[in-house]
Formats: C-alpha cells, sequence, structure tokens
C-alpha cells in the first residue's frame, strides 16, 4: 500500500516509517517539523534502503493538504502529527485544540474528498482520565483531565461518530501507554526540544552529562517503592502495532479500539535502575515533591490487541533503556549532534 504518515518525522513517526517500509509499503510523510527534524527520514531511509516522499505541510492548512492527495494515490493514513506536552496545553489550550483538532479535521476533510477512509490515529492512555480502575480496558468510559488529552478524546469522538455515519471508513484508535527506547541502530530515537517533559529522555540527558540530576516526582506514593508505576512499551513494538492495525482496518469497515501497552507496570526507581544497567554508572537523582496531575499508577489491559491484531511487546524495560541509551550516547544533541 501507499501510505500518509503524518507527523512522519517525529519520535513514533520515524520509527513507524521504517516498519512501513521493512513490511513493503511506500511511504509519503507530512511534517512541519514544529518538533522534529527532516533529518530522522535521512536516517530512516539509510536504515530501509526506501526513501520516503517528504512534504513539508502544516496539517492546519487545508489546501496544502489537498496538494499533497491530489493524484497521489494514497490508500490509507496513520495520523500522528500533533502537539503533545501536557504542561504546555495547560497553559496554552487554544494553541492545542487548534492545531490538534483543526489538522485533524482537514485531514479527514481532505481524504473523504479523495476516497481514502482507512485510518489510524495515535490516541494516548491519558484519555481513561483519573477515575478508571487499572489496568485500563479499552470499553471503559473516557475522560481526560488536561487539554491535551481532551484533544486525544475529542478527536476519537469525532472519528465514531464518522464511522457510524458513514460505513466507508474504517478507523484505528491506538491508546499508546508510555513510549520510549530508540532502534537498536542508535540511528533514530527521540530528540525532545528544552527540558525532557518524559521520564527517560530527562534520565538519558543526565547520563550523557546534559543535565545534572534526575528529579523524581513523589517517593511517597500508595506503591511498592513509592514511585508512580506505568506501562513503558518500546517504540518499535509501538510501530509494529500500527503496522498489524492497519492490516486489520485495511480489511474492515467500522471503529476499533485498541490499548497499545505491555499489561505490566514499573516503577520510576525501576525505570532508572535499568537505565543504570545499560550505562554501567549511577545516575545521580533525588526524590521531590509530586508533579501536579500524576496517577499514581496505571498500565494497560492488552489482551484486545493481541486477540485481535496477534500482537503484543516483545521487549523489556532493560531492552528498552539499552536501546534508549545506544542512541543517547551516539547522539548527545540529538539530530544536531
Ligand atoms: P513528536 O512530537 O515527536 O511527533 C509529532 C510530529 O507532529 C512532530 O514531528 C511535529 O513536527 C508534527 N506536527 C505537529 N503539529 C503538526 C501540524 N499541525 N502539521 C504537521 N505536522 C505537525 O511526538 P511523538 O512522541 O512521536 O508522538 C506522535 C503522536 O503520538 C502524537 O499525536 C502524540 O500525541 C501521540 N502520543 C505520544 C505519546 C508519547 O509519550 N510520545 C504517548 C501517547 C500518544
Ligand atoms: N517522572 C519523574 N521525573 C521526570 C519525569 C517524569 O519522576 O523528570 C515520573 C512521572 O512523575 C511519572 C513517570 O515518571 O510518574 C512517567 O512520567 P512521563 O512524563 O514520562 O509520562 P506520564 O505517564 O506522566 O504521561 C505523560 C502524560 C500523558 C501523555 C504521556 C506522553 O501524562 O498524558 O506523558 O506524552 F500521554
Amino acid at each position: 500500500m501507499k501510505i500518509l504518515v503524518t507527523g512522519g518525522t517525529g519520535y513514533i513517526g520515524s520509527h513507524t516509517v521504517l516498519s512501513l517500509q521493512e513490511a513493503g509499503h511506500d511511504v509519503v510523510v507530512i511534517d512541519n517539523l514544529v518538533n522534529s527534524s527532516e533529518e530522522s527520514l535521512r536516517r530512516v531511509a539509510e536504515l530501509s534502503g526506501k526513501e520516503a516522499e517528504f512534504h513539508n505541510v502544516d496539517l492546519v492548512d487545508e489546501a496544502a493538504v489537498e496538494q499533497v492527495f491530489a493524484g497521489a494515490g494514497i490508500d490509507a493514513v496513520i495520523h500522528f502529527a500533533g502537539l503533545k506536552a501536557v504542561g504546555e496545553s495547560v497553559r496554552e489550550p487554544l494553541k492545542y485544540y487548534y492545531n490538534n483538532l483543526v489538522g485533524t479535521l482537514n485531514l479527514i476533510r481532505v481524504m473523504d474528498r479523495h476516497d481514502v477512509r482507512s485510518f489510524v490515529f495515535s490516541s494516548s492512555a491519558t484519555v481513561y482520565g483519573e477515575h478508571n480502575p487499572i489496568p485500563y480496558v479499552e470499553k471503559m468510559e473516557i475522560g481526560a483531565n488536561n487539554p491535551y488529552g481532551r484533544t486525544k478524546e475529542q478527536i476519537e469522538d469525532i472519528l465514531s461518530d464518522l464511522g457510524d455515519a458513514d460505513p466507508r471508513w474504517h478507523i484505528a484508535l491506538l491508546r499508546y501507554f508510555n513510549p520510549v527506547g530508540a532502534h537498536p541502530s542508535g540511528r533514530i530515537g527521540e530528540d525532545p526540544q528544552g527540558i525532557p517533559n518524559n521520564l527517560v529522555p530527562f534520565i538519558a540527558q543526565v547520563a550523557v552529562g546534559r543535565r545534572e540530576k534526575l528529579m523524581v516526582f513523589g517517593g511517597d506514593y500508595d506503591t511498592p517503592d513509592g514511585t508512580c508505576l506505568r506501562d513503558y512499551i518500546h517504540v518499535e513494538d509501538l510501530a509494529e502495532g500500527h503496522v498489524a492495525a492497519l492490516n486489520y482496518v485495511a480489511g474492515r469497515a467500522g471503529v476499533f479500539r485498541w490499548n497499545l501497552g505491555s499489561g505490566r507496570g514499573s516503577s520510576v526507581l525501576e525505570v532508572l535502575r535499568s537505565f543504570e544497567k545499560a550505562v554501567g554508572e549511577p545516575i545521580p537523582y533525588e526524590i521531590t515533591e509530586r508533579r501536579a496531575g500524576d496517577l499514581p499508577a496505571f498500565w494497560a489491559d492488552a489482551a484486545s490487541a493481541l486477540a485481535d491484531l496477534g500482537w503484543s511487546t516483545t521487549k523489556t524495560v532493560d531492552q528498552m533503556c539499552e536501546d534508549h541509551w545506544r542512541w543517547q550516547k551516539n547522539n548527545p544533541q540529538g539530530y544536531a549532534s
């Protein structure tokens, strides 16, 4: 198939472009490079031996999106493009609602006009909000507790309504848990701009000497070691989950929801210990105040993805840390190195 990947120069997108090319698909990428670099695609091409067609386009520009589709022969779309920093979304909600909602609406309207109706969407475990019991199951009522999460929930609602109204649509809503790691080559990986929001990129920057120490947000939670539990998933497993979901929906109309997680929780300190093992040295840290909005623990019920897609995670937290570290060590300043 010829697959359009929005956000394809980003962290998860670049790994998925590689997985798609390895599965024999042709890839077209749209990205406005607001949080990524085209260098990722050059390196993906180096790894796969295949070039993806790249368009520096902002999804809020509907006419530009239209031009990409015109005569391109696209069969399906995987939609990663969006802004994703929870704290920033609280401070600048309009930026998030505008970018994520308008970008997605433009994309699906253009798809509809071009008779392209197979769609895989990057949702997030954050849609489960704070009131659901763990593990999270796809049939639970959703309700995010921050603007970023609400853009995901609202887009899920829009796509569900669309699928219900028009049976020609084939839609997968993929709820990711906590993606970490990098391609084992160390050539592509996560390259956050500014201070990393997420745990493993922060640890990696401490390990490589860019930051002094890790702040562990809270050591007094009601968990085995007092730090929060999360369901970490290797980005390569996540990328393979997209290929599996795409194969599934390509043959079936409807709206499908899958958690992409391992079904296991790891604590902040367990992840830190795994990363120290990968580096071979202790990593300085300090236990500080809890971070506002953090939940003590959540992980996926991963049974549906296994039953429907035959997909499950294959890589351990140790492997995620080894691969993340190889990428960081070889590229201390990310793609700017
Ligand atoms: P990323 O920032 O590396 O990738 C997103 C890409 O989208 C970037 O390359 C950015 O330049 C591009 N983009 C943003 N707005 C755009 C627009 N208007 N037009 C064109 N391109 C635009 O992030 P990622 O970690 O690869 O995440 C990919 C998707 O997965 C996002 O939708 C994110 O919300 C979702 N997600 C990520 C995580 C995570 O922890 N990384 C967890 C759950 C869900
Ligand atoms: N953590 C630290 N120190 C840090 C960063 C994180 O102790 O410097 C802790 C957090 O408190 C949390 C765990 O590490 O207990 C994981 O935190 P992340 O920020 O990596 O990930 P979250 O589970 O908090 O998920 C967040 C948002 C989600 C979003 C996801 C991906 O809450 O909505 O990031 O962007 F989907």
